[in-house]
């Protein structure tokens, strides 16, 4: 892609997708039903189909029509996930609370997907143990069993934790008893999943707070009632929003939900950007150059606070901006493998330690040939290359792929010169 060089000309309209993080735990809970599940607005993205070849690789069936999924679970007798995607995936840990409480038993490999520093599973392990489940180990592989059912537990997690959160609250949803999960993850994921749930038979309450409780079903298992409509990407919203901060005239962020954003739409605003938002929709409009704002620290931190996965486009336009700023990466160990890449394209940026990096702006940015550590940031690399003079190859654009629908044709409507060459 040729980068703007700074030149303000972006301008339109950017629909916002269905949210990968909660597209992939309905898919996991469709475990949880008897008979058809229905999901709307589903992306059209790479781990939403790893996502549904586990399932069908467990019995299950999957057909697709546009954004909308159906999944058939009746068949699900396969407990082992399929090896090489669980590997690859780290949202594949999800499918082992339903499929637990589902089948009696799971095993698995030790989940991959992006390497963002440590990723353990004790929460999930520890977890299903106190649920009254045998956990054996081998090497590298996990095997989960119960003998008479899943019972409910008071778990407590001593770290904020969303897959973890997610997988206990629907591995509790068809046990015996109740299950409480204190310091609980928070994100609106959780609490579209839970409504679903919920409208489906499930009695889930306490989302969207620390704690959250679930009445178990003793093995019933639920049935869907309506469609579990995927809300919008909060992370494709928030990306979006500052690559308008940084080269749009006038760019619109339709099919959104701002109360999701809360954070970052606040930093932009403090670091001088013109926002409008409304229920659906954020508008942002400018005629500077992205110098004429100022620096803003940035601490990552769970929901509703700065989102880890926001990190890195954050660290993107605040080369951009006037002034010294750091960025507290909170969440995870290895959040910032990427900024040597954007010092290699002329950003000035000092890392203090592994959680934290000082960034000084504005610094003129120059094309290069790039390949994301993570999807997040193969998506800042575009933001990057998007700032840039000069040509940018984004190399290994499946990272992208894996979280962004037809990300160029998308950013392309809005005037952003950008091709796919190969994937
Ligand atoms: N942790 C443990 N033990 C566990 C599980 C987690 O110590 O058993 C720690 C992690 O090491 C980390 C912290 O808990 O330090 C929080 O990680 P969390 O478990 O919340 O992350 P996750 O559930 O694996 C989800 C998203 C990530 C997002 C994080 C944080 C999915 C599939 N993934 O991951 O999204 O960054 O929450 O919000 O929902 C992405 O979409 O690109 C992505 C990485």
């Amino acid at each position: 892609m040729t980068g703007l060089g700074g030149e303000r000309s972006l301008a339109g309209v950017i629909p916002v997708r269905g949210a990968k993080n909660a597209g992939l735990k309905a898919l996991a809970a469709t475990l949880l039903f008897d008979g058809p599940v229905r999901i709307e607005n589903a992306p059209s993205i790479e781990d939403m189909k790893r996502m549904a070849e586990l399932i069908t690789a467990a019995g299950g069936r999957v057909e697709e029509e546009g954004s909308v999924l159906t999944v058939v679970p009746d068949a699900v007798s396969v407990s082992a996930l399929l090896e090489d995607v669980a590997k690859r995936l780290r949202a594949s840990i999800v499918l082992t609370g339903p499929m637990l409480a589902r089948l009696g038993e799971v095993s698995f490999p030790f989940p991959g997907g992006c390497v963002l520093g440590e990723r353990p599973i004790d929460l999930f392990l520890s977890g299903f143990r106190a649920m009254g489940a045998d956990v054996t180990e081998d090497g590298e592989h996990f095997t989960v069993r119960t003998k008479e059912g899943l019972r409910g537990a008071e778990l407590f997690f001593p770290v904020v934790s969303v897959t973890a959160t997610e997988t206990l609250m629907m591995a509790a949803t068809l046990a015996t008893g109740t299950t409480v999960l204190r310091n609980a993850a928070m994100e609106p994921e959780i609490v579209a999943l839970a409504e679903f749930l919920n409208r489906s038979g499930a009695r889930i309450t306490g989302v969207g707070t620390p704690t959250i409780t679930v009445i178990g079903s003793a093995g019933k298992k639920l049935t869907a009632q309506g469609a579990f409509v995927t809300p919008p990407d909060r992370i494709e919203a928030g990306s979006f929003l500052i690559l308008g901060a940084l080269l749009a005239k006038k760019l619109r962020i339709t099919d959104c939900d701002p109360t999701h954003l809360s954070v970052l739409i606040e930093l932009l605003r403090r670091s001088g950007v013109s926002i409008t938002e409304g229920a659906d929709f954020l508008e942002v409009e400018a005629h500077e150059p992205p110098s004429a704002f100022h620096a803003v620290n940035v601490r990552t931190h769970e929901y509703p606070g700065f989102p880890t996965d926001l990190q890195a486009p954050m660290t993107v336009y605040l080369t951009q901006v006037t002034g010294e700023s750091y960025v507290l990466e909170t969440i995870f160990d290895a959040r910032f493998g990427y900024v040597d890449d954007l010092v290699r394209m002329g950003a000035a940026i000092t890392t203090m330690n592994p959680h934290r990096v000082l960034i000084r702006g504005p610094r003129e940015l120059t094309g290069k040939e790039l390949e994301g550590p993570d999807l997040r940031a193969g998506l800042a690399y575009l933001l990057a290359a998007s700032v840039a003079h000069g040509t940018s190859t984004v190399n290994n654009a499946y990272t992208i792929d894996r979280g962004y629908e037809r990300i160029e044709e998308r950013l392309r409507a809005i005037g952003l010169p950008i091709e796919r060459v190969t994937n």
